[in-house]
């Protein structure tokens, strides 16, 4: 919604804004959560690693799937991928679901040290085969939780 006139409907966005920004956006693999997360319980701050101690959670790198992936999987065409890219040393480009403009703040460690969960921001991430943004990410969104939590909402806490 980051593209939008902050004062528009998210339904008026499509029309008014031109190039809408997918909810689930199409990724360089076809990478599931449902798998990792689900079906293989693998913690959510062990691939998104800085969540707990600083703004952003940060995607894991190619190192970190080959890792597992040297291993597990390795007859899978789109497993093959990861691992080349890691040998050949290219990054794989993942789109953003999640982002706010720039001049808003926003950080994951003070939420996650005040006992919020992902799933309270980002939904059931661990049952997604594509992953989906689920929260609008407008201002409202952010001071409702903050006026029932009791957090502040002064403006300076989120625009810097
Ligand atoms: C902690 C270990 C671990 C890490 C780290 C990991 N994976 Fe996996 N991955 C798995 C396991 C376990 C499976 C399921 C394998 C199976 O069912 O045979 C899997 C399956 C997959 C599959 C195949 C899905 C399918 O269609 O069956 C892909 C693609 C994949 N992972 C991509 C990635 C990418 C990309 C990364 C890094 C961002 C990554 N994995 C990091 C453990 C890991
Ligand atoms: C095996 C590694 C792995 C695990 C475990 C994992 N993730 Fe992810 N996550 C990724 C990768 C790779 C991406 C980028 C591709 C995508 O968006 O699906 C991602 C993307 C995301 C995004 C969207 C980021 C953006 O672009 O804005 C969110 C939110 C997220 N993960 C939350 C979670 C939560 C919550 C859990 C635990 C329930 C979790 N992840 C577990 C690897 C992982
Ligand atoms: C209070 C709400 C909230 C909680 C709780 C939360 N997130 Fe986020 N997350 C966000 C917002 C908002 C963004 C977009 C931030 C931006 O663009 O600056 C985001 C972005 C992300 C991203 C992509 C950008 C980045 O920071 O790397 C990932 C990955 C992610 N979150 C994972 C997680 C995981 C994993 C957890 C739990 C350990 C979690 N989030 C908990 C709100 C939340
Ligand atoms: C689900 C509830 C929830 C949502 C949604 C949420 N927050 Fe928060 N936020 C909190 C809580 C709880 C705290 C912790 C207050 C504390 O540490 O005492 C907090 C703290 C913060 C802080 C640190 C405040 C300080 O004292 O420095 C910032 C910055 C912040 N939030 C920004 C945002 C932004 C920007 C969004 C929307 C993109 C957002 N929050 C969405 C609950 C939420
Ligand atoms: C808890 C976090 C939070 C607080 C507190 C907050 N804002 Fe925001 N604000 C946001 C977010 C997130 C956006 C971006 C929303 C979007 O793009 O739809 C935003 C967007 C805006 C915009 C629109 C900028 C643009 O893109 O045109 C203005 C103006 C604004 N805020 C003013 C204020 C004022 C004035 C206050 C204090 C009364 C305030 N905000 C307090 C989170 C916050």
């Amino acid at each position: 919604m980051s593209r939008c006139l902050p004062a528009l409907a998210i339904a008026g966005c499509a029309a008014a804004c031109g190039t809408p920004t997918p909810t689930a956006p199409v990724q360089p693999i076809p990478f599931s959560h449902e798998i990792h997360a689900g079906q293989n319980q693998i913690g959510c701050t062990l691939c998104h690693a800085y969540a707990l101690r600083g703004p952003v959670a940060g995607i894991p790198s190619t190192a970190r799937c080959n890792g597992c992936h040297k291993f597990v999987a390795t007859d899978k065409p789109a497993v093959q991928k990861v691992n080349q890219a890691f040998s050949a040393g290219k990054p794989l480009v993942w789109e953003r679901v999640y982002f706010l403009p720039d001049h808003v703040f926003f950080t994951h460690e003070r939420h996650l040290a005040a006992g919020l969960r992902c799933q309270q921001c980002h939904g059931p991430v661990e049952t997604m085969k594509v992953t989906e943004r689920v929260a609008p990410l407008t201002m409202g969104w952010c001071l409702g939780c903050h006026l029932e939590r009791h957090a502040p909402t002064d403006c300076l806490t989120c625009h810097k």
